[in-house]
């Protein structure tokens, strides 16, 4: 259920190396008396099962390493470990440890960061003859040694210690003869082994497990009769995973444990039978591998029973299944104008004995709270105050979020009436008056919605225009552009337009019609009216609008005001009579009409606004749906990049809706938009790659339709390439016009905008500099994407947005030994 994804900052992933045992003999299961085993040695189980060794972590906070012992199933290198020797007692990565059974029959790890303090994991008895062995269900054992060789009793084993991983054949339970109970305690943080926050307990009287946060009851199985495999809480544990649960009731004790049912061996993967294993998660859940053992991935304390999670106090300001939401963007200040302002402070304890768990915990009892840091460390930051959550949807470097849900915005208490009169009067007299103190109250509310608008549309005036409304006339005296937004009137708009006619209207972009529109002094403008479902209120709203309104460049098409009356809300641009570029390019009669020289001003234009855009202050846009059609050309034929921040306008919610926004425009997607969701400025450098090959050659890059042949023009363009063929790809039309030797520098540029690793892509600004300049170097071509739109991973895209992202970022390379 819950996914592997990585966190957005790669530098946060964790790392563990360990390098590989050379020049050992026979991989050995047994340490005997005097045996040392140093940090680059392994044991291995008898049939290579288990390894057990030293490995190490990096944290999120601070760079030192440090090495536990553990056991780990061999050759499976993620998020493996078993069993952990020294959870709370890290040594610093560089000391040396080694693991120690010493002629008293002691196990412990020695090391120079322990100083004269070894860390003791079985004490043994003085005069003991012992020795250790790890056996093939991951069970490290140490025994004593008869005095004619063979293994006798068993003094110690790590099953009666576990960590936070219950393997088949381990128990939970507890025995009463001996008062031993066992139980699972998770991880403190994703970077840290500590005891943490959650613990697995068998309840013995209730007959349940229980999962309890710091020492509270969070989550239970609910009661059992028998078996857990009739309850259906455990019903959506896949029964060809062959799992069988076993409680035992014994003369000692009552245990709970899984097994590998035998019987399905046939039926699954056998690669994730031989490593099962359930791990009671840091955040909570327990997991086998990538599966989720329960329904729940964190539980807010509502007492949902189909989940199992139980219920607690919350605090009054929590309303019913409010959640955190993991975003990615920053929390911004509000200032005293209404408007987000610089980074919010944080409240930020660097304690290193709270994880996420106990972060979480604190930011939901806090009603000041709004969200807190994701990145899974150890310590707490979190967002309090006068503060507001600004997504970024993952174009900059922001650290992954947990926001606080909105409340639903009906959020009206009802009226309970519990009173079950017998009498008809008073049931009338009481009915009429509801009736008439509903409708009173139903139009104060509703007078006080209206006069709120009306409050929330002064200010917005006030703020776009300090001085007062201008009248649409005074555009046409407006030398001096400020970055004002002209609010027009729905009535000025509605004449302008011939009240929406459908003459006037002048195609249907992604977020609503155009329309064509005169104001009362002659002057053109384009009026973009969107489509209701953005999702917005009216300050986010003025908050992109004045941050589209600052962009201003003139290779971007000039955002003259904006327009909104209830519902309605539209955003009024210049209007450009030349349409858009492929309404030449991709016109047989007119895309004569476009010379070489026109064409590589086009490109050069649609470079400079790219590069305006990419490095425009902080609050860096990217395009993400560049294409032939958003790219207007005015009476001079100069470039404007249009709906350029139309994506900030509207709520990712609003985009989802509409497909073919999300997705951008097939075939001009980068591979990892398209399969990943990823995007990045090299996204758009992407969709310039495909715009210049589509300019150079005058035809669509989906235009294919051949089966056996390239199936787009990148593949295409790619082909001829290889076959130093590349000027074929030319538009016929340019024969006369084009030097041949920057024609195949440009060809080389678009293709390496193509380039199917983002990384291997040039910046815009590193594009702007190749075609310029003659001399420049040209990278050498790797392997340009061939994207065709086909295999879109929904299932990736919808992950994205969901709590089901588990965080299990850990990526782990491990060199074993051979
Ligand atoms: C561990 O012992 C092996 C064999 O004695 C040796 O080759 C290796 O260098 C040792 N590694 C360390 C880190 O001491
Ligand atoms: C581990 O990998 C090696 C080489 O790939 C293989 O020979 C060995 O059988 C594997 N061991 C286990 C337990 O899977
Ligand atoms: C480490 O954990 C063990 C068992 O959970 C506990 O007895 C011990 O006190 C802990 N030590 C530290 C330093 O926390
Ligand atoms: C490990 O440490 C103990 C206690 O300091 C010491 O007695 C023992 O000799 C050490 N073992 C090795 C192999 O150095
Ligand atoms: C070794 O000695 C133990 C008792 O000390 C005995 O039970 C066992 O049978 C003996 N094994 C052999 C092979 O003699
Ligand atoms: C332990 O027993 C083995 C096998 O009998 C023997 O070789 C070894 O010397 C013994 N060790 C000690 C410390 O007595
Ligand atoms: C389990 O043991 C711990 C201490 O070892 C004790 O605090 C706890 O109460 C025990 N739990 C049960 C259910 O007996
Ligand atoms: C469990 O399920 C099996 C098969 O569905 C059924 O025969 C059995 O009676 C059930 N046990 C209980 C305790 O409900
Ligand atoms: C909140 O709970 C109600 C039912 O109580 C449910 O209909 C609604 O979908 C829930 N909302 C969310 C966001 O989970």
């Amino acid at each position: 259920m819950a996914s592997k994804e990585r966190l957005f900052n790669p530098t946060l992933l964790l790392i563990i190396i360990m390098s590989s045992l050379r020049g050992s003999s026979a991989a050995l299961d047994t340490l005997k008396q005097g045996d040392v085993l140093n940090s680059s040695q392994y044991l291995f189980s008898a049939k290579q099962r288990f390894t057990l060794g030293f490995f190490s972590l990096t944290p999120y906070h601070g760079d030192k390493k440090n090495s536990y012992l553990g056991i780990w199933y061999t050759n499976y290198t993620e998020n493996s470990e078993v069993w952990i020797a020294n959870r709370n007692r890290s040594i610093s990565d560089d000391s040396s440890a080694f693991l120690t059974l010493d002629h008293l029959g002691k196990l412990m790890i020695n090391s120079s960061g322990f100083g004269v303090d070894p860390f003791v994991i079985y004490s043994g008895g003085e005069t003991e003859n012992t020795s250790v062995t790890l056996l093939d269900n991951g069970n490290l054992v140490v025994s004593e040694v008869n005095s004619n060789g063979s293994i006798g009793r068993r003094l110690w084993e790590s099953f009666d210690y576990p960590t936070d991983t219950l393997l088949p054949g381990m128990k939970l339970g507890v025995n009463h003869k001996t008062g031993r109970n066992w139980s699972l305690t998770s991880w403190l943080a994703q970077d840290d082994p500590a005891p943490g926050a959650f613990t697995l307990e068998w309840e013995r009287k209730t007959r349940r497990l229980v999962i309890k946060r710091r020492g509270e009851p969070y989550w239970s199985s609910g009661l059992q009769q028998s078996k857990f495999k009739n309850v259906s809480l455990f019903e959506y544990i896949d029964p060809t995973k062959g799992q069988d649960y076993i409680i035992n009731t014994d003369a000692d004790g009552e245990y709970f444990a899984y097994s590998l049912d035998t019987e399905f061996e046939s039926l699954i993967n056998l690669q994730d039978r031989e490593r099962s294993a359930w791990q009671l998660q840091y955040w909570g859940p327990i997991m086998d591998r990538s599966t989720s053992i329960m329904k729940m991935n964190f539980c807010y304390g509502y007492g949902m029973e189909a989940e199992g999670c139980e219920k607690w106090d919350q605090p009054e300001c929590r309303y019913y299944n409010q959640t955190f939401e993991p975003k990615s963007g920053f929390f911004r200040h509000i200032g005293p104008d209404g408007l987000l302002q610089d980074d919010a402070a944080s409240v930020y304890d660097h304690s290193t004995t709270i994880g996420p768990a106990d972060c979480r915990a604190r930011c939901w009892n806090n009603c000041d709270c709004w969200g807190l840091n994701g990145d899974e460390g150890t310590g707490c930051q979190y967002w309090t105050g006068n503060v507001k959550f600004e997504p970024d949807d993952g174009v900059s470097r922001s650290i992954l979020k947990y926001v606080l849900t909105d409340p639903p915005k009906d959020e009206i208490s009802k009226s309970n009436d519990k009173g079950n009169e017998k009498w008809i009067v008073p049931v009338i007299v009481t009915a009429i008056l509801v009736l008439f103190l509903g409708t009173f109250s139903l139009w104060r509310i509703y007078r006080r919605r209206v006069e709120a608008e009306r409050r929330q549309e002064k200010h917005l005036l006030e703020l776009t225009t300090p001085d007062r409304l201008l009248d649409a006339d005074e555009l046409e005296n407006d030398g001096n552009a400020r970055h004002n937004i002209k609010v027009f009137s729905f009535a000025c708009i509605a004449a302008a337009t011939n009240n929406f006619s459908p003459e006037t209207k002048l195609g249907e972009g992604g977020f609503g019609p155009v329309y064509k529109g005169a104001l009362p002094k002659g002057r053109e403008i384009a009026v973009k009216r969107l489509s209701r479902n953005s999702g917005q209120g009216l300050v986010e709203f003025k908050n992109e609008l004045i941050l589209i309104a600052k962009l201003q460049h003139m290779n971007l098409v000039r955002l003259l005001g904006c327009c909104f009356q209830g519902e309605e809300k539209m955003l009024i641009y210049e209007y450009m009579p030349n349409k858009s570029l492929d309404s030449f390019l991709f016109d047989p009669t007119k895309n004569y009409l476009l010379d070489w020289e026109q064409r590589v001003n086009i490109i050069e234009g649609i470079a400079q606004g790219l590069l305006y855009l990419h490095r425009y202050s902080r609050l860096k846009v990217i395009h993400r749906d560049l294409k032939a059609s958003n790219i207007l050309l005015d009476e001079n034929m100069c470039v404007k990049i249009s709906d350029f921040g139309m994506a900030r306008i509207f709520k990712r919610d609003g985009l989802e809706a509409n497909t073919n926004r999300i997705v951008g425009t097939y075939g001009y997607m980068s591979p990892e938009y398209a399969m990943e969701g990823i995007f990045s400025e090299k996204s758009d450098v992407f969709s310039f790659g495909v715009l210049m090959l589509e300019i150079v050659s005058g035809r669509k890059n989906n235009s294919f339709y051949n089966v056996n042949g390239p199936l787009n023009l990148v593949g295409y363009a790619w082909e001829l390439w290889q076959r130093d063929a590349g000027k074929d790809i030319m538009d016929p039309t340019l024969k006369d016009s084009c030097p041949m030797h920057q024609l195949l520098r440009f060809i080389h540029v678009a293709l390496s905008c193509l380039e199917d690793s983002a990384a291997d892509r040039p910046t815009i600004l590193e594009v702007i500099s190749m075609l310029k300049n003659e001399s420049a170097s040209l990278p050498i071509l790797k392997k340009p994407a061939f994207f065709t739109g086909g295999n879109v991973n929904n299932e990736d895209l919808q992950r994205k947005g969901s709590e089901n992202y588990s965080v299990n970022g850990l990526s782990i390379s491990r060199m074993d030994a051979r």
